[in-house]
């Protein structure tokens, strides 16, 4: 197992940035300020789930993960707190974040549960999810095209950082001999819940902006999901190929995360290094 490193980007989120900065495009801007919204509460759910997912395992099987854990730990962590930011800014913005109050609930429901290993699968599949997203924006940065660069980092930075961490909880998941029906089942949830979410507060975003019903922003809605570089398109396999009884993240090519953290590494500082 390779060591993460924990990075912290070197942006400034003090000041403010405009409504649609996401290259002028309201349905960009707004996609991607939902998905912020969930990240602060939903990584600090990934962070407790993998800590005590490892709690149960035996000692001589912990340790080998245990270096791992802290370099998700420290990336997640790092994540929560620039969104935070970023958030802060939405907030100031007039824009209400519907969705973290959804995710605390239910993280608040899995309390009653008492095998670890539940929420343990949740992340393992939200942390595929998020990594075919990380992937195909890698792939295509037209996602940002336009945005101011400091922006541009943020959200690079990010998706470079989930392809890195991307087998960490499936990992910990397969460890406890998690079953695979479940594994499968709550990445059936996970998706369910993910899409439906992100699209109502991407919604509730352009209502708050007078932007929900303008042609324009069904139109770029349309280019970004379903367009020869859309988002299901290209991400439709790799999401299918969790189902696979062999499935593994590693399997992912991660050479373009690899690449933005080398070719823009005065864009942060190391935090925590590769022991
Ligand atoms: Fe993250
Ligand atoms: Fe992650």
């Amino acid at each position: 197992m390779t060591s993460l490193v924990v990075r912290r980007l070197l942006i400034d989120l003090e000041t403010p940035f405009a409504r649609h900065w996401n290259g002028g495009d309201a349905f960009r801007s707004a996609y991607f300020n939902a998905l912020s919204m969930s990240f602060p509460v939903g990584e600090q759910f990934f962070i407790d789930s993998v800590r005590n997912g490892i709690k149960l395992l035996p000692e001589e099987q912990r340790t080998p993960f245990e270096e791992q854990v802290q370099g998700f730990v420290g990336q997640e962590a790092t994540h929560r707190r620039i969104h935070s930011l970023f958030n802060a800014q939405l907030d100031k913005q007039g824009y209400v974040n519907s969705w973290e109050p959804r995710i605390l609930r239910r993280v608040e429901r899995l309390k009653a549960v008492r095998d670890a290993r539940h929420a343990v699968a949740i992340t393992a599949a939200t942390e595929h999810f998020t990594a075919i997203l990380a992937q195909h924006m890698l792939a295509h940065p037209q996602a940002v095209e336009g945005a101011e660069p400091r922006l541009q980092a943020l959200w690079m930075w990010h998706a470079s950082e989930e392809s890195e961490h991307r087998s960490v909880a499936f990992d910990v998941y397969r460890a406890l001999g998690g079953s695979e029906q479940w594994r499968r089942r709550w990445m059936r949830v996970v998706s369910f819940h993910f899409t439906t979410d992100v699209l109502r507060q991407t919604a509730r975003n352009l209502w708050r902006d007078g932007e929900l019903f303008r042609w324009r922003t069904w139109r770029s809605a349309a280019s970004f999901f379903f367009g020869e570089h859309g988002v299901v398109r290209h991400t439709f396999k790799p999401w299918r190929a969790y189902f696979k009884a062999d499935f593994h993240p590693s399997q992912q090519d991660a050479t373009l995360a690899e690449r933005w953290l080398q070719v823009n590494d005065t864009a942060y500082a190391v935090v925590r290094a590769n022991p």
